[in-house]
């Protein structure tokens, strides 16, 4: 079995453990998860609307 999950945010998000900044990643690209590692940045120049897939460093967008 298998499925595919969408992700539209950009940016991680910060919580608080002790007083200390952790940065949980909301794109879904990280290989730290629920860490963010910086993968989120390959997402910065997405098109709204329109529907990528990555497989490793490559992205592709997906049509109908
Ligand atoms: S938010 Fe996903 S890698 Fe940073």
């Amino acid at each position: 079995m298998s499925r595919l999950i969408k992700h539209d945010e950009q940016h991680p998000c910060e919580i608080k453990v002790s007083g200390e900044s952790k940065w949980i990643c909301m794109c879904g690209l990280s290989k730290n998860k629920p860490l963010c590692d910086g993968s989120h940045k390959k997402t910065k120049d997405e098109e709204n609307g329109k529907l990528y897939e990555y497989e490793g460093d490559t992205r592709i967008e997906v049509t109908d």
